[in-house]
């Protein structure tokens, strides 16, 4: 707790249940190999070597960062300490040095992993002019922590700024891993796994994944919860892309992408942006089936533009 506010710092989760995120290949193969080093972690420290043991999860926001910490923690058995850094620097800046180093004495007495959510909150601090030399003494704080924890427990450290962060923290953490917003392949995945039980056309699952460039984990579960309360309320007279264009036009603020902008005009259009797509062509049978036409209606429209 802060002895002024006493708010607390950190929040102990059992991550047993943690599901397990969906990622492109190359990621979820580096992802294998670090839980392989963290699992036998004791056996590389008999044998006189080093295991990484600090972990640095960087990317755009709501990519599955803070998921894929629990999972991994869940992966490797012990339980998380997961601190936000931005309760944890106070208002009464000197505190902060002081929070953070009983954060870790705290932490460093389980076995467990200490998960540092938000963790360009530390960075952010040094927009402030007033506050350089206190902003030193955190960052100082805060990397002697990090190191004096390497020989005794797994650190994360989450954050989407990393262009932010001091390089000296940055070189602190043994593995840094990028989480990106995901491909058509896991972004497909993440749909079907989200709507197997509403939906049984692969063409849907194909389109959306399409429909849903540029768009993070986040996105994606907000587009399929919100598909699945449509589907539940309307039940017979669900109308796929109806709802598809209510969801564009609700979220248009926040989810301008390209694609999905298609979807609020002449179906037409659409149609022909997806027979045409070079990389994940839609042919004129797939089309009829999502659109609810005849083949000879799609062949028209394909033939127009
Ligand atoms: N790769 C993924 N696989 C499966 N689900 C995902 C994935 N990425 C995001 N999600 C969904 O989005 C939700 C939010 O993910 P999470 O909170 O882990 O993102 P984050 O990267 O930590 O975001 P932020 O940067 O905003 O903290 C998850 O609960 C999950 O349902
Ligand atoms: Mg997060």
């Amino acid at each position: 707790m802060d002895k002024e506010t006493g708010a607390a710092l950190a929040e102990i989760v059992d991550p047993a249940e943690s599901p397990r995120p969906v990622f492109d290949e190359p990621l979820s193969v580096s992802i294998a190999s670090l839980l392989e080093e963290w699992r036998n972690a004791d056996d590389l420290r008999l044998a006189g070597l080093r295991p990484a043991m600090s972990t640095m999860i960087f990317g755009p926001p709501g990519t599955g960062k803070t998921m894929l910490a629990h999972f991994i923690a869940a992966q490797v058995g012990l339980p998380v300490v997961v601190a936000k850094l931005d309760g944890l620097i106070s208002s009464f800046l000197g505190t902060t040095a002081r929070n953070i180093a009983n954060l870790f004495t705290f932490a460093d007495r389980y076995r467990c992993v200490l998960l540092l959510d938000e963790f360009d909150a530390v960075a952010k601090l040094r927009d402030d002019p007033h506050e350089l030399g206190e902003i030193k003494r955190v960052v100082n704080t805060l990397l002697q922590c990090v190191d004096a924890r390497a020989g005794v427990g797994f650190t994360i450290a989450i954050t989407n700024h990393e262009a932010l962060l001091d390089p000296a923290v940055w070189r602190r953490f043994d593995i840094r891993i990028e989480v990106p917003n995901p491909g058509i392949e896991v972004r497909q995945e993440i749909l079907t796994q989200r709507l197997a039980t509403v939906f049984n056309e692969p063409v849907r699952f194909r389109f959306l994944a399409w429909l849903m460039e540029g768009a993070s984990g986040s996105d994606i579960e907000k587009l399929t919860d919100f598909l699945r309360r449509q589907i539940a309320i309307r039940k017979d007279s669900f109308d796929f892309l109806q709802s598809l264009r209510s969801y564009v036009q609700l979220s248009a603020q926040q989810d301008a992408g390209e694609r999905r902008q298609l979807v609020t005009g002449a179906p037409e259009e659409l149609v022909r942006a997806l027979f045409n797509d070079k990389a994940t062509p839609f042919n004129q049978e797939q089309l009829a089936a999502l659109f609810g036409k005849t083949q000879p209606t799609i062949s028209r429209w394909v033939k127009r533009g």
